[in-house]
């Protein structure tokens, strides 16, 4: 059985007041315990404050993207050690965004999971293809080379220690969210793709949906077999939307 993750992805959004707003909004609505794991992943400056709110609440925090490095010349840059220092859970490894604008490759992505691993964080491994690709049919190849090149770099155990969130570029943002089929079919590929390495890693994985997800279609999303959850952008902005994502994983 594995227990459902609903992790927010704030991206680059809010201020410290507005943030302060949400997280108690966010804290008020959940009380100690829900069913489901719940986290919120926050710009990095603004994490000790996530911190001092949110400790002691039923939420976890974590970060949106890690160095590969633990510390050194690298201006501008957050090493895993210094999220875990203000207490990260999760931290999200090529997000499409990083992908596109930062031209993140698969062997950096490999790279950032490790090293968030080595940390001690969770990496929440994002995959997903562009419009494109689903267009030209290689959806299921995009994917499988984003994954295996983490299968590669760190070993399957390794993977297995993280999050993967399945997030369909087209579907970001954008309001379209994948068809029930859509999402549920390359979630399996995806559980297969596990299984050839290894079945009982395959089976505990848990494999988040993200692109779109609200409450309105939170509820049939999540009663995917191979959905465990989402990673939730727009609708992590306000705490009632939120939480209602929350409430439908915890059903
Ligand atoms: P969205 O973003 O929910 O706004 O589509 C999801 C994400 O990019 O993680």
């Amino acid at each position: 059985m594995r227990q459902p993750l609903v992790a927010g992805n704030w991206k680059m959004n809010g201020s410290r007041a507005g943030i302060a707003e949400l997280l108690s909004g966010l804290k008020a609505g959940i009380g100690q315990v829900t069913a489901a794991e719940v986290a919120v992943c926050a710009p990095a400056i603004y994490i000790s404050d996530v911190q001092q709110q949110l400790e002691g609440s039923a939420f976890k925090w974590g970060g949106q993207d890690v160095s590969v490095h633990t510390s050194g010349a690298y201006t501008g840059e957050i090493a895993g050690p210094m999220l875990r220092d203000f207490g990260c859970h999760f931290v999200i490894v090529g997000h499409s965004e990083r992908r596109a604008y930062h031209a993140e490759s698969d062997e950096l992505v490999a790279q950032k999971f490790a090293a968030a691993w080595a940390a001690g964080l969770v990496p929440i491994l994002c995959l997903g293809e562009t419009l494109d690709e689903r267009e030209q049919g290689a959806t299921e190849s995009v994917v499988a080379r984003q994954l295996d090149a983490v299968i590669a770099q760190c070993g399957i155990d390794t993977v297995g220690e993280g999050v993967i969130a399945y997030e369909p570029v087209w579907a970001i943002g954008t309001g379209r969210t994948a068809s029930l089929d859509q999402a549920q079919q390359v979630h399996a590929f995806i559980r297969g793709r596990l299984a050839q390495s290894n079945q009982s890693v395959a089976d505990g994985l848990r494999i988040l949906y993200g692109g779109s997800m609200n409450p309105k279609n939170a509820a049939d999303l999540l009663a995917q077999p191979d959905i465990d959850g989402g990673l939730i952008g727009g609708a992590s902005l306000k705490s009632d939307d939120f939480l209602a994502v929350c409430a439908a994983a915890s059903d």
